[in-house]
């Protein structure tokens, strides 16, 4: 039997009365309660084929919903060639499909995303902004290392050409199998607008790393640039140009001027503020009177990396933790036994162990120096140093933006938290620990809000930044302010009042 997975476009085979389980899994989905049919986290819905409904989908759905299609699919098993949709994607990395307002124009276009772990392209018609197909992979350049420090370190030794060939290459299979899994005509794509970190942007581009590598971290530019795609060395069977956004400042790229516009913070009446928690953590606060951005250096807790069982959110993972009758409970992810945590199981964790009473305000252990949340897993003292560290870089990064604007945290009308970790991230626990706090209320995951920002773009007549929005926006620069020095060690705490 033929499974075709949207919005991925992958198709995959099956046999009869297989666990579609089995067959999402390998394709990266995530069944955020085991598959116990209790969370709703792995529902899908039919759109061609049929999937008989099973008794937990009784419970989850209603009548109309389940006419519609709509299923738990680690209760399904296979019984014809399907095509589904599945849901968790529609907010995660992969897929964007919020609405847009544009000028219709004629043909295809392609928006994409490179993030440092992985990339993301959506095809788009232009005169519609109906998505036609995505694609999603790792970033081919994870071979010289899973963050960019690493990658920019290669380059710089002489492996630059390498880098930039590896990520050419990878985004050009990637169209190429954009226009496969379609048929659509490739005399119909007109354009491409690729959003990314600046140390991407760099690496693709070819440009010279040292200046950017080196304090106060300068870009090579801050245009907009655009090339051919011939000229980038891509094999497609047309020439299209292709945009990359402009960086906003050091270590900020367009990844976030992205989200900017995704989130239209330049239109606010009210001040808004903005977050994209990874290694390196970029914020924003600002509205239609103009954006403040910067980025701090939070290390790579918020991805598992430098903790003892850390690990990406995967299967095995322990992705969160609550305490249930006095006691810590788990999810993992794909169900089965914990293997390590991930970052928002490291979040949730450490809040557990302050409401429990085993770790300290301070980040002490309280007994010992591991907290076992559930066997074989446990967190040391040094992990929640690194949690305590990413957490004071965020909060006193946001701290320092409001306090140049001459706002408190009060005055934040809404909070967006950009990525596939904003996703994750139990905000009751990242308020408990004093990471933010905005309430459930004002914080808002936006999912890939990066990639919607280069539809936007992608969409405009001009197909790049809207004119004037650069000049409004403001970078600064943390590292040289001996007040963000003094606020980072304030907020090392695990206080809840931040504030
Ligand atoms: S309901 Fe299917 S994984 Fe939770």
């Amino acid at each position: 039997m033929k499974i075709r997975v949207m919005p991925l476009g992958a198709e995959v085979e099956a046999a009869p009365g297989q666990a579609l389980q089995d067959v999402l899994f390998s394709l990266g989905v995530e069944f955020p309660c085991g598959g116990r049919g209790r969370c709703k986290g792995c529902r899908i819905q039919v759109l061609e084929g049929s999937l008989s409904p099973r008794p937990a989908d009784y419970e989850a759905f209603t009548p109309e919903e389940l006419r519609d299609g709509w299923r738990l699919s680690c209760r399904a098993r296979v019984e014809g060639d399907l095509v589904i949709q599945v849901r968790q994607w529609d907010t995660l990395v992969l897929y964007d499909n919020t609405p847009v307002e544009f000028e219709p124009q004629e043909g295809l276009g392609i928006a994409i995303d490179i993030g440092t772990t992985t990339v993301v392209a959506q095809l788009l018609d232009l005169a519609t902004g109906q998505v036609r197909a995505v694609r999603a992979g790792l970033n081919p350049q994870a071979r010289w290392g899973a963050d960019v420090i690493s990658r920019m370190e290669h380059a710089m030794a002489g492996e630059a050409a390498a880098l930039s060939d590896a990520i050419n290459q990878g985004l050009s299979a990637m169209v190429l199998a954009l226009f496969e899994s379609t048929r659509l005509p490739w005399t119909e794509l007109r354009k491409i607008a690729v959003v990314g970190n600046t140390v991407m942007q760099h690496l693709m581009l070819g440009f010279p790393l040292e200046q950017l590598a080196m304090a106060p971290h300068v870009p090579y530019t801050m245009e907009e640039q655009t090339r051919s795609t011939a000229e980038l060395g891509w094999h497609l069977p047309v020439d299209v140009p292709l945009r990359f956004l402009p960086n906003l400042g050091g270590f900020v790229g367009s990844d976030i001027l992205g989200v900017i516009l995704a989130t239209r913070i330049l239109e606010s009446d009210v001040l808004v503020a903005a977050a994209d928690l990874g290694t390196n953590g970029e914020i924003v606060a600002g509205s239609r009177e103009g954006v403040l951005v910067s980025s701090t250096a939070a290390g790579p807790a918020f991805e598992g990396g430098r903790i003892e069982m850390g690990m990406r959110a995967g299967k095995g993972a322990i992705s969160r933790v609550s305490v249930v009758d006095g006691r810590m409970e788990v999810q993992v992810i794909g169900g089965g036994a914990p293997r390590g945590i991930c970052g928002s199981g490291l979040v949730d964790a450490v809040a557990a162990g302050l409401e429990l009473g085993l770790i300290q305000p301070t980040g002490r252990i309280t007994e010992g120096d591991r907290v076992v949340i559930q066997e074989p897993v446990a967190i040391t003292q040094r992990d929640v140093r690194e949690l305590q560290l990413a957490k004071a870089a965020i909060a006193a990064g946001l701290r320092m933006l409001l306090e140049e604007l001459g706002k408190t945290e009060e005055d934040v009308q809404k909070f967006y938290l950009a990525g596939a970790f904003g996703n994750t991230l139990g905000v009751t626990s990242a308020e408990q620990i004093g990471l933010f706090r905005f309430g459930s209320e004002r914080t808002i995951p936006v999912g890939n809000a990066a990639l919607r920002g280069a539809k936007i773009a992608l969409l405009s007549r001009e197909g790049g930044v809207p004119a004037g929005i650069q000049e409004r926006i403001r970078f600064l620069n943390l590292s040289a302010r001996p007040r963000f020095q003094e606020l980072f060690a304030e907020k090392m705490l695990l206080d809840p009042e931040p504030m």
